[in-house]
């Protein structure tokens, strides 16, 4: 631990885990030298021996409403997510703990998960159960700012969301199915996308009594071809949607962290409006101490959980496990608001959107409609 903790931390101070996503650029960012010098396999097999890194203290956080200010810390667990998902389960664990009593030496009175720390194993409950301090996921306001962007991206291509045919991929996870529980109330037809059959079919179950859309399952990407709107949160290691699994005018919303729209998409589909779910506009003069690759007071949707949450003097593990309720996505959505936090503007692989993009792909979808 090197940093500086900026004078006694505060009743509300949070922390919040991330790790490398994006091994060499990642790297880099924090060592300059290791990220130049170390080939990508190298990192994947290191990160498995390092120790939980201190990386910035963050302060600024300002809610509009009250005027509440807050701060915490990012730390990292370095491991990466293919390390994550091949080493036994209860090794990565003891990272994420270890790296979340990092937090609590800290100060920290509140911990969340960033991104494959929220997604191995029982998604939160064991590591929460090895600290002393409460642990969210961050998931519940993932789930309300991926809706939201998809509103918006729908909104911008014209498409009448009642009338519309959205897909979820990734539809049997945590995030994809509280997305598909609430799509299921304000969509035509809905697509069920996962690996699984049974699992699949467990979903539809679930959704099927209070549903106003046609529900569909499926296991093939595919079917992602029929949707106009299109949440895609998978935890596949590297990118499932290709260019050819995509509909002329369509909106796709991509959460997944890694991607899962691959890159190709980018290159060759400008028919498409592909946008990145999850980002959003942090209220106050807010300072992360660390250039994560966001623009500036700008954050992803499940580190602002954190944030409301120490905001509202809620110091609760709000976000734990795999069964997120749609009253859990409504109602931080709504501390979210009342404390000024909004969805930042449509982006898309890292870089704002221009209009002339989003006239594209709208003039696109017109031609279509006009001539089936
Ligand atoms: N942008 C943000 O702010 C934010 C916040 C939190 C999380 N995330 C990201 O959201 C993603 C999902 O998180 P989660 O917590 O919902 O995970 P989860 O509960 O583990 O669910 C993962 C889903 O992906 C499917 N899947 C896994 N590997 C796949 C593959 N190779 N091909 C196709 N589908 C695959 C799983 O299907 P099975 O049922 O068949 O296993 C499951 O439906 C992760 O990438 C995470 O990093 C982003």
């Amino acid at each position: 631990m090197s940093g500086q903790t900026h004078g006694e931390p505060g009743p509300y101070d949070f922390a919040f885990i991330i790790h490398p996503l994006d091994p060499k650029a990642d790297v880099k960012r924090k060592y300059p030298l290791l990220g130049t010098l170390l080939p990508v396999p190298a990192i994947h097999f290191f990160s498995q021996f390092f120790p939980p890194v201190y990386i910035s203290r963050i302060e600024g956080v300002r809610s509009e409403s009250t005027g509440r200010t807050v701060g915490g810390w990012f730390v990292a667990c370095p491991l990466t997510p293919e390390r994550m998902l091949s080493l036994p389960v209860e090794r990565v664990y003891r990272k994420i703990i270890q790296t979340g009593r990092l937090a609590e030496r800290l100060g920290a009175r509140l911990l969340g998960l960033g991104a494959y720390t929220s997604v191995v194993g029982d998604a939160g409950i064991t590591v929460s159960r090895h600290l002393s301090i409460p642990v969210t996921t961050g998931d519940s306001y993932t789930v309300a700012v991926a809706l939201e962007a998809v509103r918006e991206g729908a909104r911008q291509m014209d498409i009448e969301v009642e009338r519309a045919t959205a897909a979820v991929v990734g539809a049997t996870g945590a995030i994809g199915r509280a997305a598909a529980h609430i799509l299921a109330g304000e969509v035509q037809e809905l697509i069920l996308i996962g690996r699984d059959v049974s699992r699949v079919e467990a979903v539809l179950d679930a959704l099927r009594p209070a549903s106003r859309a046609r529900l569909v399952g499926s296991t093939r990407l595919d079917d992602v071809a029929r949707a106009e709107l299109v949440l895609t949160v998978s935890s596949a290691i590297g990118a499932i949607i290709e260019p050819h699994h995509l509909r002329s005018g369509a909106v796709m919303c991509d959460i997944a962290r890694p991607r899962d729209v691959s890159a190709r998409v980018a290159q060759e589909r400008d028919d498409v409006l592909v946008i990145d779910g999850g980002m959003v506009q942090v209220p106050g003069e807010v300072d992360f101490g660390f250039d994560f690759g966001f623009p500036p007071h700008t954050a992803y949707a499940c580190m602002a959980e954190v944030m409301i949450l120490a905001l509202e003097g809620r110091l609760e593990s709000y976000t734990l496990g795999r069964d997120i309720t749609v009253e859990q996505v409504q109602t931080i959505a709504r501390l979210g608001q009342q404390h000024g936090f909004r969805l930042a503007g449509l982006r898309a692989f890292d870089r704002p959107l221009t209009e002339e993009q989003i006239a594209r792909v709208r003039a696109r979808r017109r031609q279509q409609s006009q001539y089936p």
